[in-house]
């Protein structure tokens, strides 16, 4: 039985690069110093704590499956229940939008907007309606119904655009031009929107600082991380470097066959924008362009860049919902799985296993960024319901 459901994972190779940009101390130079100041990471971890209904996510260890892939341990940080949005996203937008407009008295005359496939925009929605302003997000034509009205429901004024998500994002800037209004974007084009996204990543860092306390010291060797734009992934490197140095783990970045940025990026040696043509089921790391302010860190730290496809992707949530290794089972949506499936790919390949140096020592971290975030289309794609997943669970 549990043969059958790893089976289809042997037939995904994943793309892998192993980064020669990496940064090593005889290369100092081209250090590009520290994303975040010990003060900051402190204010956006003393803020985001002190918000009604915060509480860490937890972190769950799956041996069964662990046993199955012949690693020592597999821990996932499952996000679906943050703040009740259902990704770690909930971090990051809201407390950009909370640190703008925090000396701001006269909020209801701002209008704050932002272009998304789901989960960003909805912590920016969800901050502006809690901050009081106005929120006008941009959607592109692929945006589910369902993750629409959620953006609805948070108060959002909802424009959706033909084309994909860089188009979405085009379109927010201009109208923000136009309007006068503030752009709260989770990537950055170039410096002159550094600053805003780098406080959205802030955001993100409470995740990492509370995955960091609930090691308890037990650092692992991996880390495999999805990507979209990278704003996550180098969040996480970052912080992990902070905190461990040299002894941080391997850190391995997963991205969709169909939108690879990071990967053509390190191909490339430089920051490039791929096309995305046609859309992968993990509507959260459909993006085409690595952030501008995500990169240099992303270059100095990232090991291994990998891709999978998107046939990988419902077989990972299944696993996940079903527990068939006596792991619990766990309700996981479709941007959400990239890095675990990215693991147990690599797992069933001798050859990349070995480049990664997995093995029956290995200790891994995977991060689970969001729950059925779009609950019709995780029933469509996992053949389950959220409810009998998590009845199971309790
Ligand atoms: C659930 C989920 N996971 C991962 C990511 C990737 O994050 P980033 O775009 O910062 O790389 C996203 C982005 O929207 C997401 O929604």
């Amino acid at each position: 039985m549990p043969d059958d459901i790893l089976a289809v994972f042997a037939d995904a190779l994943p793309g892998h690069i192993e980064n020669q940009n990496r940064y090593s101390p005889s290369t100092a130079e081209n250090d590009p110093g520290p994303l975040f100041s010990t003060l900051e990471l402190r204010t956006s971890r003393n803020t985001i704590s002190a918000w009604p209904g915060y509480q860490p996510t937890p972190l769950i260890r799956l041996p069964g499956l662990a046993r199955y892939l012949n690693v020592r341990e597999i821990r996932y940080k499952d996000e679906g229940a943050r703040f009740g949005l259902g990704s770690f996203k909930a971090l990051g937008g809201a407390y950009a939008v909370y640190s703008l407009l925090a000396s701001n008295p006269d909020r209801s005359a701002i209008t704050v907007t932002t272009a998304t496939d789901g989960n960003h925009g909805l912590s920016v929605a969800w901050g502006a309606e809690s901050a009081g302003c106005r929120c006008v997000i941009f959607i592109h034509e692929k945006v589910s119904a369902g993750r629409e009205r959620a953006l609805k429901s948070k108060g959002a004024d909802v424009i959706r655009i033909d084309g994909n998500y860089d188009e979405s994002v085009r379109q927010c800037y201009r109208a923000a031009a136009a309007n006068d209004w503030i752009v709260i974007s989770d990537t950055s084009k170039d410096d002159s929107g550094n600053e805003v996204a780098r406080v959205v990543m802030a955001g993100y860092s409470v995740m990492v600082a509370e995955i960091i306390e609930q090691l308890a010291g037990d650092v692992p060797t991996h880390v495999f991380v999805q990507g979209g734009v990278g704003g996550l992934a180098a969040t996480v490197c970052e912080c992990f470097h902070l905190a461990w140095g040299e002894a941080a783990p391997r850190f391995v970045i997963v991205e969709p066959e169909l939108a690879p940025c990071l990967f053509e990026s390190c191909k490339k040696g430089e920051r490039v924008a791929t096309d995305v043509v046609e859309e992968t089921v993990m509507a959260g790391l459909s993006c085409g362009e690595v952030s501008a302010i995500a990169w240099p860190t992303l270059c100095r730290f990232t090991d291994d860049f990998l891709t999978i496809p998107d046939f990988v992707v419902a077989p990972t949530m299944r696993l996940l919902a079903d527990g068939p290794f006596f792991d619990p089972p766990i309700v996981a949506g479709e941007s959400a799985v990239a890095g675990l499936a990215g693991l147990i790919c690599s797992s069933r390949h001798a050859s990349l296993a070995s480049a990664l140096q997995l093995d029956q020592a290995s200790r891994v971290l995977v991060i689970g960024t969001e729950g059925a975030t779009d609950q019709a289309l995780y029933e469509s794609m996992t053949g389950l319901s959220v409810r009998s997943v998590q009845r199971a669970s309790i």
